[in-house]
């Protein structure tokens, strides 16, 4: 198929299809399972030469099976580029220092993943990089916040455990007219559920390991570029001033678990956003439950912005329960659901965020980003959905 014709189709064949492998017509990709490749001479001149992108040469620079799990994750983010690697902390690791030098500031949402905070609100400050915190849902906020040295705007599109949404349209256009890079980590999106690069926002993250996995059974990332403001081969330029020194490339047979991932995401996420929409509504009602978290409840803050931006509204939910005992009560009495880190696999998949995935940030910096004791997030699976309801209803039962 020709890219024009590639280009038209929907996003759900874009996610099926990629072109056989030429030399065996494998309808699957091969795991090139090989740290490193034969020179020729012409190869070895080809390299001297400065075409590094039109040769194997060592996988930590580049696997062919790293390649077209990044030209898939490219097609179905609608960009122009993309960088694979071993995990979602490498991917943001590998762009912010690919990105930023000693000096420059950056403008983040208060609330992300806790690794993301603890990199950039202690790591990298050692590396001379400022960060200022606001609330991401508020343009205003942001752009009070942006200093003559500011040169990136990051945030979550759906951020852990709140759901929160920022206003990435009106962030974006902000951002532009003062020439700032938007990134945002997409992870618990999916492209399915939401695409920013449609949106204006330069760069996006994926913790591939959670809806693109979809299995629990591979870590990875990508980094995925369409860009007006960052030259054509800023991604090639990472690759190398970056990512190869860091060193994390994801392996040649992650590469394959992904890309088998890909082609089934639609109808997992499609399926596991009406899980949790179910659940939501079920949770919401519940007179031992307090507050829920969902992008689809008319009481969500952002319940707006997500409507404009993703009206699928997502697989992920939080509730509340009385206090951080009490949830992991509730989390131990799951028979279906999985108590347990990680989110968008198959399964259910239930956390107290507050000592788990918020495990080593302050209670301050929990307050701040509305983190509470009796939080359970939720990653909605694809079991039936009376069936999990049961699950939770006789776990909750037991409060
Ligand atoms: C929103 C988000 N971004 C990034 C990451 C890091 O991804 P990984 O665990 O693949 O390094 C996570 C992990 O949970 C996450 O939730």
């Amino acid at each position: 198929m020709n890219k024009e014709k590639r280009e038209k189709l929907s996003l759900e064949s874009k996610m099926v299809f990629y072109p056989p492998e030429p030399s065996s017509m494998s309808i699957n990709n091969p795991i090139y399972m090989s740290s490193n490749f034969q020179y020729t001479a012409e190869i070895y001149q080809r390299v001297l030469d400065g075409e590094r992108k039109t040769v194997n040469i060592y996988s930590r620079c580049g696997n062919p099976s790293e390649y077209k799990f990044e030209e898939q994750m490219t097609w179905i983010e609608g960009g122009d580029a993309c960088l694979a690697t071993a995990s979602g902390m490498a991917a943001i690791a590998t762009i912010l220092f690919g990105l930023l030098k000693g000096g420059d500031h950056i403008v983040a949402d208060w609330t992300t993943y806790s690794t993301t905070h603890e990199f950039l609100d202690h790591r990298f400050t050692d590396f001379g990089v400022e960060t200022t915190f606001v609330d991401t849902a508020n343009v205003d906020l942001v752009e009070k916040a942006i200093k003559p040295n500011t040169k990136v705007v990051y945030f979550e599109t759906i951020a852990n455990p709140t759901m929160k949404i920022p206003d990435i349209e009106a962030i974006v256009k902000m951002a532009h007219e003062k020439g700032i890079i938007v990134i945002c980590d997409n992870t618990f999106a999916s492209p399915y559920v939401f695409r920013p690069l449609d949106w204006g926002v330069d760069l996006v993250l994926e913790s591939a390991t959670k809806f693109i996995c979809g299995h629990n059974d591979a870590l990875g990332g990508a980094i995925i570029m369409k860009s007006e403001i960052l030259p054509e081969d800023f991604m090639e330029q990472v690759r190398w001033s970056t990512l190869t020194k860091l060193g994390g490339a994801l392996s040649p047979f992650n590469a394959w678990l992904l890309l088998r991932g890909i082609q089934t995401l639609h109808l997992r996420v499609e399926r596991q956003c009406q899980n949790a929409a179910r659940l939501a509504k079920y949770l919401d009602g519940h007179d031992k439950v307090g507050k829920v978290w969902y992008p689809g409840l008319e009481s969500h803050p952002q319940h707006l912005i997500a409507k404009k931006l993703l009206p699928k509204f997502g697989a992920m939910l939080t509730f509340e329960v009385q206090d951080e005992p009490t949830a992991v009560r509730v989390l131990d009495s799951l028979e279906l659901a999985t108590f347990g880190a990680s989110l968008g696999g198959v399964r259910t998949t239930t956390q107290v965020p507050s000592t788990m995935a918020f495990l080593d940030v302050p209670p301050e910096q929990k307050k701040q980003m509305n983190i509470r004791d009796g939080m359970i997030r939720i990653s909605a699976g694809i079991e039936d959905a009376d069936d999990i309801i049961a699950d939770f209803s006789q776990a909750i039962a037991k409060i």
